[in-house]
């Protein structure tokens, strides 16, 4: 590692900054970055269930989002958010954080039950469809309420972070272990992942239909990792077969001069610049791939075109007043997207630590492979920050290569300033913070991935790095196939899974005149757990899209599924009013005796209601 000193030599040359200016902000750097680690592993430890003090209620192993409770409510356990977090958690046991292996048992005993939860999306038997719901209740329950699914990148980064912690245990003999208790829930998101992978899914912004780099990079590692597992635990991997046909599909996203994130199905407002292009790189890193591998990792000369892209996009400051001024050669304020609203679209910390993070990966490999080659497509990049680069290859020898590295070290560093500027003095960090004075925290508080996304950049700063996963000599099939293989799935009980069997089924559409003003939702809510046991926070929404003013309907087919040896469903219907005023629930019950379920998970309507709200109806409360 070059000193702090130097860098700022090199910095001085390429940039005429002031050297002293830069020392100070070095130094500045180092401290903010050591009082903050301990704080963000702390802001993790402390959403996770059942013991994290800022998230009671969380069951054992469930990471919730943010504590945040409303505006928004991230008060559940993403399945994304929660592969993601642990990844890091278990990197960070892995470099001798040892205190950590309890939690990580927490885990999988968690993940384990939910595989096995019916849900919206589908439920885990016989077809897997249940894996790809995007998040469920804090408790581990299911959530009802509409939303972007099934999103299909939980399950291979789930795959991708129990595999981690799997090859640990087996390198120290512990293979028993690994293939009764972890192995099984590997094996159903492999199975997922093989099955799937061709099938559209939302995105992990949850919010586009189609096909999403992030995922397919995500689902590529999760198939040869896998296989490398099973090879060794002796089992079979029958989902990792498709690997070839993933990776042959992840090279058709470049478009020639970046990424585009996203094949949408439908109408959208996107230009396919999209920070999912720089957040794959960092779960597919492996630091003794060579850049030119297909597995597309950050030092890849087209990742590299793609990052610049991504990044310059921000740097307009009609678009994020927050970057105005700052030089190309400097770290800014990242967002997800620039066509993005959430929040009126702001940059988010775990974007900006991540591409930090990117910088320092690509660093990495060119310390392991002994040298740094930029080509026509790359040497953008590289001249952003070091005007007389050349297309070349400067191997360790050559001066250029201490230059270039110095350089790209310094211009990570200065994205993880930005976050530092941003960062309020007790070091928590927010989902987001505004792009326009006064550049305060927005959005979910307390937000575990921002968290984890400090922890995982400050590994690779500190040249902790992950181990190698991608094949020798890995190459593409000469033509790329859509293609599926049938998985088989199985409760992980060893690990902690009820004994799920194949649920029953019956399928009934319920439809409900209720006039509603624009705002206010309609429920279903009864003594199913399809119907959320009575409980109106996971009570089952019905849609108006059919909605006219002659025929206010609402309306939903259910697939009900009803408690061991109850036939007799009991349901109110209930108004959602839209500022959290009380909910109207009708006085009375309703009953039907449910018709014999089905065990075929075919889609066919085996009861009809058709009804009228009784009761009062809402008024908005003007929010
Ligand atoms: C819309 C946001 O854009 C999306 O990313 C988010 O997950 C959902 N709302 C829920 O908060
Ligand atoms: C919104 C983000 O878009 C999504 O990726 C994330 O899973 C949820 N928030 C929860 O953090």
């Amino acid at each position: 590692m070059p000193s702090i000193s130097n860098l700022a030599l090199a910095g001085l040359l390429a940039a005429g900054q002031g050297a002293s200016a830069s020392l100070i902000g070095a130094i500045q750097l180092e401290k903010f970055i050591k009082q903050e680690t301990p704080v963000a592993l702390q802001g993790i430890l402390d959403n996770i269930g059942p013991n994290g003090v800022k998230v009671p209620g969380a069951g054992r192993g469930l990471v919730i989002a943010s504590p945040s409770k409303s505006n928004p409510d991230y008060f559940f356990t993403w399945t994304r958010d929660a592969a993601l977090t642990f990844r890091t958690l278990i990197d960070d046991f892995l470099f001798g954080n040892k205190a950590l292996e309890p939690l990580i048992n927490d885990y999988i005993y968690g993940q384990a039950r939910l595989q096995t939860v019916s849900n919206p999306s589908g439920t885990l038997l016989p077809n897997g469809a249940g894996l790809g719901e995007p998040k469920y209740m804090a408790d581990g329950s299911r959530y009802n309420g509409n939303w972007g699914r099934p999103q299909r990148d939980g399950p291979p980064l789930r795959a991708i972070s129990l595999i981690q912690y799997s090859n640990y245990l087996v390198s120290k003999g512990q293979t028993v272990r690994v293939r009764d208790v972890i192995w099984p829930i590997i094996a159903n998101d492999l199975a997922y992942v093989g099955q799937y992978w061709n099938s559209t899914g939302f995105d992990l912004w949850e919010e586009v239909n189609g096909a999403s780099f992030f995922t397919t990079q995500a689902q590529y590692r999760s198939l040869v990792e896998g296989a490398t597992l099973a090879k060794a635990l002796g089992l079979p991997c029958t989902a990792c077969s498709e690997a070839p046909q993933v990776l042959c599909f992840l090279q058709s996203y470049w478009n020639g001069k970046f990424v585009t994130a996203n094949f949408i199905q439908g109408s959208h407002n996107r230009g396919g610049v999209d920070a999912n292009t720089v957040l794959g790189p960092l779960v597919a890193f492996d630091p003794a791939a060579p850049c030119d591998s297909p597995t597309l990792q950050p030092c890849h000369p087209r990742m590299l075109a793609n990052f610049k892209n991504f990044v310059d996009t921000f740097r307009d400051p009609a678009l994020y007043p927050i970057n105005k001024g700052t030089p190309q050669n400097k770290g800014i304020a990242l967002g997800r997207y620039p066509e993005d609203t959430y929040f009126n679209g702001n940059p988010w910390y775990l974007i900006t630590l991540g591409s930090a993070e990117y910088l320092y990966a690509a660093i990495a490999s060119w310390e392991k492979s002994g040298g740094i080659t930029i080509t026509s497509t790359s040497l953008p990049f590289f001249k952003d920050l070091y005007p007389l680069a050349r297309v070349g290859t400067f191997g360790k020898l050559h001066p250029a290569y201490y230059i270039i590295k110095g350089l790209v070290k310094t211009y990570a560093d200065s994205f993880v300033a930005v976050s530092q500027k941003y960062t309020p003095k007790n070091g928590m960090m927010a989902e987001q913070f505004l792009k326009v004075e006064p550049f305060t925290p927005i959005s979910a508080a307390n937000l575990t991935w921002s968290f984890a996304s400090f922890v995982g950049m400050n590994h690779r700063r500190q040249g902790h790095l992950p181990a190698s996963w991608v094949p020798k000599g890995v190459t593409l099939p000469s033509t790329c196939a859509g293609s599926s293989v049938k998985g088989t799935y199985a409760p992980a009980t060893q690990a902690g899974a009820p004994n799920v069997t194949i649920p029953c089924i019956s399928n009934v559409l319920f439809q409900l005149n209720a006039s509603t003003y624009y705002g206010e939702n309609l429920y279903v809510v009864g003594n199913s757990p399809t119907l959320g046991n009575w409980d109106l926070e996971t009570a089952y929404p019905l849609m108006s899209s059919n909605y006219t003013a002659e025929r206010p309907l609402w309306y939903a087919t259910i697939p009900l599924e009803m408690e061991e040896g109850v036939s007799t469903l009991r349901y109110k219907y209930a108004r959602q009013q839209d500022c959290g005023q009380e909910w109207i629930v009708e006085e009375e019950e309703r009953v039907l005796e449910v018709p014999a379920c089905v065990k075929d998970g075919s889609e066919e309507v085996l009861a009809e209601r058709d009804e009228a709200f009784e009761g009062p109806g809402g008024s908005s409360g003007g929010c």
